[in-house]
């Protein structure tokens, strides 16, 4: 229970602190989402979907680095909502990650407000809806964190930014394959793939009359940023342009070192950036193809995306095959081979005014390690679920943050384990506990068939290793010391592991998921607990690493009565905490960092 006394406490505190700042406030940009659903024919038969503001996908948040972002999240639906923020490293803010460790779920009918600031990024994420499988019924849409004029960018302005939203599609509702996989079945085969919520260009008679298909207007002579995300439920996607290189110059925030593809594989809530140069003769229009990868071509043919790429002097319908997605049947290392191609520039500026390279991260010791082995599911208590190291999540009743604030005992346990358990799987809640400004160790070790794909929030990691075959103590030898790439999301292949590194700087508590969204609703995920224990009974100081929860946090589980409570008041309550959020979560947090010591 927070007690009065510290309630007015820690608003003393936040005014004290707010009376010594001077002015200089990041910009605020306002977004206000309505999340509903709509009906949609987006395979030529009308199905179930979830928008945003009517739109699916739903608007692009287009915004700078440092700018304070809020939005304002309708809940339409029949059921729970959080919105998150993939890749968004919500910095000392995990109260707006939007998934269930660290937000109580926004009833029906409620609206709740996020508000965070985008820092130390620049680059291509998206938002989506992280409960209930919600995801496979849309209710995603892109993240563009434009840089500030004064950071320069490792390549001319695009003439334009076109956003992709590529992904596989089932036509059933999110809810029947959620009875799918609670019925213990899997999902099969998907039933298409989108891009841009719409269905493939009709290349040939394989694809049913009447769909409705996206087409990107482009002008001859130029270059444009097209940045493509795999917003899918699981499948692994070969994504290409007919007659054109993908200059590869982005992946989740990091600049790469710029390197021309013919197709890139792009894995389940994975984002890359290409510079396409419009440099051909405009004959016709152009294929633009997503489609299912590591799957017999015969079988998965309808799992293709097609759209339109038109030039402005175009001389007729694109016709013909379709571009040869990689032909390498018989060569599993391709693939590997492609994503181990991808490097950070290290030369090129981030977000902040010092260079990328000046965090040599080859040269930092690792101060814990964790090899998390997935395996095909299982049946837990008679259900079927999936594990990561024999632990198979069950989400806490109450977010764990919120439950540390109020001293709640046994919502979780921090005894992840650092290896594979042998024996039975067990379904707990149980999380990491990380050491604040540790280096950590991850390796993520495929025992399943397909690949997974997985995803930390509140950071990004370098990714410096991937090979088939069991990891051992070995392999840290293969390691990419040097220009691994940093970003959110990586894939581990089939009987094959990953190898990643995160610096523990950025207090909290942060999912790590299985992004292929059946694995992950069976159960494959966990939480990094990061606390700064020199704040322990420091208020003042615990600010400058976690701010505190915002004044709109919803309460649920065991804390569910303060919610009640909170109803009850809801005219005082709000005013008082009003006229502290007025100077800005934001001014507070630009002065904690730059300007006063104490
Ligand atoms: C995002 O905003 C910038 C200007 O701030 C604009 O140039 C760009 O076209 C916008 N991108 C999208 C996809 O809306
Ligand atoms: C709900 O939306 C209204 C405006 O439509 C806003 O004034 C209010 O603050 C929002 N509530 C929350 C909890 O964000
Ligand atoms: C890396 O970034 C630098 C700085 O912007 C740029 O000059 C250089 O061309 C980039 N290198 C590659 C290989 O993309
Ligand atoms: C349609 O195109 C696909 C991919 O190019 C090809 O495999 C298939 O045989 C074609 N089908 C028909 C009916 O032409
Ligand atoms: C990439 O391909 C384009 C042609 O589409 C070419 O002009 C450019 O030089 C290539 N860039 C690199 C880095 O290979
Ligand atoms: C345009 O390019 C294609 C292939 O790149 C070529 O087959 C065709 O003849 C060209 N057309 C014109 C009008 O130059
Ligand atoms: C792919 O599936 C087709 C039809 O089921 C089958 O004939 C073919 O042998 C399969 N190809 C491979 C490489 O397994
Ligand atoms: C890493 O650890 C070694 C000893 O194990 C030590 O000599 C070295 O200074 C450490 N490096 C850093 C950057 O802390
Ligand atoms: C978590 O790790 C810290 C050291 O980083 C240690 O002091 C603490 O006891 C650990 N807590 C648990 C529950 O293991
Ligand atoms: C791998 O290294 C760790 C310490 O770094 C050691 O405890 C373990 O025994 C080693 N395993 C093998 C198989 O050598
Ligand atoms: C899964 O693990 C088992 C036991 O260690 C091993 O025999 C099998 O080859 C693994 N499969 C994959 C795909 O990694």
């Amino acid at each position: 229970m927070v007690s009065t006394s510290t309630t007015i406490m820690l608003i003393g505190l936040l005014i004290s602190v707010l009376v010594s700042l001077s002015s200089a406030g990041d910009a605020f940009v306002y977004y206000d989402f309505e999340v509903s659903y709509i009906t949609a024919s987006l395979l030529g038969v009308p199905e179930q979907v979830i928008a945003i503001n009517g739109k699916f996908p739903g608007p692009p948040i287009n915004v700078t680095t440092n700018n304070n972002v809020v939005v304002n999240v309708h809940n339409k639906l029949d059921e729970e909502l959080l919105m998150t923020w993939a890749g968004v490293f919500q910095r000392r803010t995990h109260w707006q990650d939007g998934v269930l460790g660290t937000n109580c779920p926004i009833p029906p009918k409620w609206n709740w407000t996020y508000q965070f600031q985008v820092k130390d990024q620049i680059g291509s994420f998206f938002y989506f809806p992280s409960l209930n499988f919600q995801r496979a019924s849309g209710g995603y849409g892109g993240i563009i964190i434009n840089n500030r004029p004064v950071i320069p960018i490792p390549f001319a302005t695009p003439e334009d930014d076109i956003i992709l939203m590529i992904g596989d599609w089932y036509s059933k509702s999110h809810s029947d394959l959620r009875k799918t996989l609670n019925g213990g079945k899997s999902l099969g085969m998907p039933d298409g793939v989108l891009i841009n919520g719409k269905g493939p260009y009709k290349y040939n008679n394989s694809v049913p009359d009447g769909i409705d298909y996206e087409t990107i207007d482009v002008h001859p002579g130029k270059t444009y940023r097209l940045r493509v995300h795999n917003v899918g439920v699981s499948t692994s996607l070969n994504f290409r342009i007919q007659s054109h290189n993908l200059l590869l110059a982005e992946v989740e925030g990091s600049y790469t070192v710029q390197q021309n593809y013919t197709s890139l594989d792009i894995h389940a809530g994975q984002s890359y950036s290409f510079l396409l140069t419009t440099d051909q003769n405009a004959s016709s229009d152009y294929y633009i193809v997503a489609s299912a990868r590591m799957v017999n071509q015969t079988t998965w043919q309808k799992v293709t995306g097609v759209a339109i790429l038109r030039y402005s002097n175009s001389k007729g319908k694109a016709h013909g095959p379709l571009p040869d997605p990689p032909q390498d049947e018989n060569d599993k290392t391709f693939s590997m081979n492609q994503a181990r191609s991808i490097r950070w520039n290290v030369s090129a500026s981030g977000a902040r005014p010092n260079p990328q390279g000046s965090f040599r991260y080859g040269d930092i010791n690792v101060t814990d390690v964790f090899l998390i082995q997935n395996k095909p599911p299982v049946k837990i208590g008679g259900k079927k679920r999936s594990a990561l190291n024999g632990v198979s999540f069950v989400n806490p009743t109450t977010p764990i943050r919120l439950a540390d604030k109020h001293h709640l005992k046994g919502i979780y346990k921090m005894d992840f384990p650092h290896k594979p358990l042998t024996g039975a799987p067990r379904m707990e809640t149980s999380i990491i506990n990380g050491t604040y400004r540790g280096f950590l160790e991850i390796i993520l070790q495929n025992n399943a068939t397909k690949v997974h794909t997985y995803h930390l929030d509140g950071y990004n990691f370098f990714v410096v290793g991937m090979d088939y075959g069991e990891w051992s103590n070995n392999s840290r030898g293969t390691y990419n010391k040097w220009d691994g790439i940093a970003r959110t999301t990586a894939q581990v292949y089939p009987g094959a592991w990953t190898a990643i590194l995160v610096s523990l700087d950025n207090v909290g508590v942060w999912n790590l998921r299985t992004t292929n969204l059946d694995s992950w609703y069976l159960g494959q995920e966990t939480y990094i607990r990061v606390v700064n224990p020199e704040t322990a009974g420091n208020p003042q100081l615990a600010l400058k690493t976690e701010l505190p929860a915002p004044d709109n946090v919803l309460f649920c589980g065991a804390l569910k009565k303060l919610q009640n409570q909170l109803e009850g008041n809801m005219v005082t309550v709000p005013l008082i905490l009003a006229e502290v959020e007025l100077m800005g979560i934001a001014e507070l947090e630009y002065e904690l960092e730059g300007g006063v010591t104490n």
